[in-house]
């Protein structure tokens, strides 16, 4: 099972901002609306561009690429419902904000 790691400080993402960090051989970004944070993988199921360098837009993060939205919940696309980011865990743990990335070939 794979085990939570550090990504960043609790306050060095802003309310409505978003950053993308490297995990092991992925990124994941991570988002921080509405006092909560949210993490997907950083590679947007479409075509690939990042969204962690994409535009946050309420409980969505819209793909700088193709404008496509994604619900930051569940990683669903609001514009094409059958295509879904990955979700990853992630939490805020004393002073750290912490993501736990399933390990490859992990069910
Ligand atoms: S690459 Fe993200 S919507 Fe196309």
């Amino acid at each position: 099972m794979s085990e939570y790691v550090t990504v960043a400080k609790v306050g060095e993402i802003s309310e409505g901002r978003r950053t993308a960090f490297p995990v092991g051989d992925r990124d994941v970004a991570v988002f921080h609306v509405g006092g909560k944070y949210y993490a997907l993988d950083d590679f947007c199921p479409h075509m690939g561009a990042s969204l962690g360098t994409s535009g946050v837009y309420g409980d969505t993060v819209v793909c700088s690429r193709r404008m496509w939205a994604f619900n930051l919940s569940d990683g669903v696309c609001v514009d094409v419902p059958t295509l879904k980011g990955e979700t990853i865990e992630v939490r805020a743990q004393g002073s750290e904000i912490q993501v736990r990335v399933p390990e490859t070939g992990a069910s």
